[in-house]
């Protein structure tokens, strides 16, 4: 028998025996392949099929643990109770094609060639009332010879149009050698089974805002805030997640907190409550609730939810302000955290984001929230100075004033050089990101200890460059004193920078997560070991360098003719070792930034991280 009538050629050989209805029932009911003089492996398969959840549907990817290729392949979905076959298959690539095993019904998938195939992706769609629990099973030929047969996937549980996948192992029918292998691809099974609610309708029939940005689409909103306009009743919703104490909506002329209308939905002891407060600045008091103005509708905590939904008067009297809801626009302010003061909420440490536009209630569409772009590129430029450039300016200027002494930059000498063109970076920037943040704060904001040592880092930073310049030349008396100054300063700006990182981490519009902690140990560890090894090598190479004077004094006239005394002219000893160290901690330090730079830009990273696996995972 040739081999180009493969296994399970299944559109062939109907065509050739003229079975107009595909696939010879025989086939579908035993999934083995008619190869003549040859039997399943009763090895392992090295072969899976996994199963993605859609709604409605199920993505599989017919793949290799080890990467291995197939030749052949033949899939289908049976009840597992009942044996039926169940649904349909569709979007078949172009190396597989539909086999009926009930004629009409695309309830078999097979290949079209013979070529090497690896993870072929395509659906399979659940009848629309169907419930009850498939499988699918597949065979996989690696040739002709060599094939698998009741490779199952795992078990899915299908209710209506929601789709379970079940991770429990798989349960093994065909007598296997060894332990079943693990597929190298993750997959995130997305179960859709349980939507929330409180989605439904939102930029349709309600204006919803939530934080953190996107997740309306997403419907998984750490706190989440929706407007219902019916006719001239004005309904609120609101619900925050985590172990959110509170959750509440303001009202707002500007995206920022400062004289707004709040109305907050606490969980105490288990108890949910409905007040109302004012803010005045970044302080917020509670005010008794304007009788009848504003009325609980209903509310509930479930698995770890509040949730809550009033209703307010389309025109209310505020703190003597008049809030009136039809005609004004408003900006919507939602914030949630995690603790209740004794006459108030405590700081909204779960989430805080204003819209960046306004608009009337009534009018649905949606909110786009306030941008913090400001506020990364404050964190990227504070930390491109801070852990990159400064760090690496200081260096040379503390460790290589003896190194690359045989050449010159511009008339200085190369550390000098070096030095002053990466301090004035760490100034540029430094500046630069410390107006950004006032920019987008509009004040000084806050007496948080990132804002006072930032503060104090600007400020000493600031200086530098003007000390600097008023210099006494070398030589002069005053220049010990202006040395001392110029270390001091630049060393305490240092410690204050890297201070107020550790306390940019505490801030929740930073969005950084609290692992950048140990990126940041690392860095100090790494800093104070390389200065630890320089200094070290500092005091091996100044011995050696009064020796060598002393013993060798012709050595020195074999460097380049310089017109300088030719001592002066040499690098110290070691330099070698010291050139090394220095490449090492640049490319070190570079890194550093570069992963914080990351981790700051793209924050929340984690949430940025899920969203891009879920995208390539699933379809
Ligand atoms: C050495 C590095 C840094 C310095 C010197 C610094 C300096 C400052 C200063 C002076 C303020 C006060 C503004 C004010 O309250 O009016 C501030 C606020 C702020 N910084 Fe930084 N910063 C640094 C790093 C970072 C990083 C890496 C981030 C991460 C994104 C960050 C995020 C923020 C935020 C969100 C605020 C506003 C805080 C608030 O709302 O009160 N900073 N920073
Ligand atoms: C899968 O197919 C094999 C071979 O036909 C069969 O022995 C096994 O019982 C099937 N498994 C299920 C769950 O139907
Ligand atoms: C309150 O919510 C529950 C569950 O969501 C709902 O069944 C009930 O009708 C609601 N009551 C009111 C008054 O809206």
């Amino acid at each position: 028998m040739p081999r180009i009538l493969l296994f399970l050629a299944i559109g062939l050989l109907a065509r050739v025996s003229g079975l107009p209805n595909g696939a010879p029932p025989k086939t579908c009911s035993n999934l083995t392949p008619h190869h003549e003089n040859t039997s399943p492996q009763t090895s392992y398969p090295p072969y899976q099929v996994l199963p993605a959840a859609g709604q409605g549907r199920v993505r599989l990817i017919l793949g290799s643990p080890e990467g291995l290729a197939y030749q052949g392949f033949m899939i289908l979905a049976r009840d597992i109770d009942t044996g039926e076959f169940v649904g349909e298959f569709t979007n078949l690539p172009d190396s597989a094609k539909i086999v009926e095993c009930t004629q009409g019904v695309k309830n078999a998938v097979t290949h079209t060639n013979k070529d090497k195939k690896q993870n072929l992706e395509f659906d399979w769609e659940a009848p629309v009332d169907y419930e009850g629990t498939i499988i699918f099973n597949s065979t996989f030929a690696q040739d002709y010879s060599t094939y698998w047969v009741g490779v199952e996937s795992p078990r899915i549980t299908v209710n209506k149009r929601s789709i379970d996948v079940l991770t429990s192992p798989t349960p093994v029918t065909t007598f296997r050698t060894t332990t079943p292998p693990y597929y190298g691809r993750t997959v995130n099974y997305v179960t859709q089974n349980e939507e929330d609610p409180f989605y439904t309708g939102c930029h349709i029939t309600k204006n919803c805002f939530g934080a953190p940005a996107d997740c309306i689409k997403t419907k998984d909103c750490a706190a989440v805030v929706a407007v219902i306009v019916q006719g001239e009743e004005y309904h609120f919703e609101m619900q925050a997640r985590g172990e959110a104490k509170y959750v509440a909506v303001g009202l707002s002329d500007d995206e920022k907190m400062g004289d707004d209308s709040v109305v907050e939905c606490t969980n105490e002891e288990g108890e949910i409550a409905l007040h109302t407060s004012w803010n005045s600045g970044k302080r917020n008091t509670r005010h008794p609730t304007p009788e009848g103005a504003i009325e609980l509708e209903n509310s509930s905590i479930k698995n770890d939810v509040i949730y809550c939904k009033f209703r307010r008067d389309k025109r209310t009297i505020i703190q003597g302000r008049t809030y009136d809801l039809v005609n004004t626009p408003y900006h919507l302010l939602v914030v949630a955290g995690k603790d209740l003061r004794a006459n108030g909420v405590d700081f909204h440490d779960i989430v805080y984001l204003g819209t960046s536009n306004s608009k009337k209630l009534a009018d649905v569409g949606e909110w786009i929230p306030a941008s913090d772009l400001l506020i990364r590129l404050h964190g990227a430029l504070m930390l491109a100075s801070w852990i990159g450039t400064a760090s690496i300016g200081m260096l040379l200027a503390r460790y290589y004033r003896q190194t690359w002494v045989n050449s010159q930059l511009c008339g200085k000498d190369h550390w000098f050089a070096w030095h002053r063109f990466f301090m004035v970076l760490t100034w540029s920037m430094t500046i630069a990101a410390f107006v950004i943040i006032f920019v987008e704060l509009g004040t000084w904001s806050s007496a948080t200890i990132h804002a006072s040592v930032g503060l104090a880092t600007t400020i000493l930073c600031f200086i530098q460059p003007f000390m600097a310049a008023m210099r006494p030349h070398p030589g002069a008396p005053r220049r010990v004193l202006f040395n001392w100054a110029h270390w001091f300063v630049g060393n305490v700006a240092t410690i204050c920078a890297l201070i107020a990182l550790f306390f940019a981490v505490r801030l929740n519009k930073a969005n950084l997560p609290q692992w950048v902690d140990y990126i940041l140990t690392a860095y100090v560890v790494f800093y104070v070991l390389t200065h630890l090894i320089l200094t070290f090598l500092g005091c091996v190479s100044d011995r050696q360098a009064s020796q060598r004077v002393n013993s060798f004094p012709m050595k020195d006239m074999h460097s380049r003719g310089s017109m300088v005394h030719p001592d002066a002219r040499r690098d110290a000893p070691h330099s070698g070792v010291r050139k090394f160290i220095f490449g090492v901690y640049f490319v070190v330090i570079v890194a550093f930034a570069a992963i914080l730079i990351v981790i700051t830009v793209l924050a929340p990273i984690e949430e940025t991280w899920a969203t891009f696996t879920n995208t390539i995972s699933s379809y």
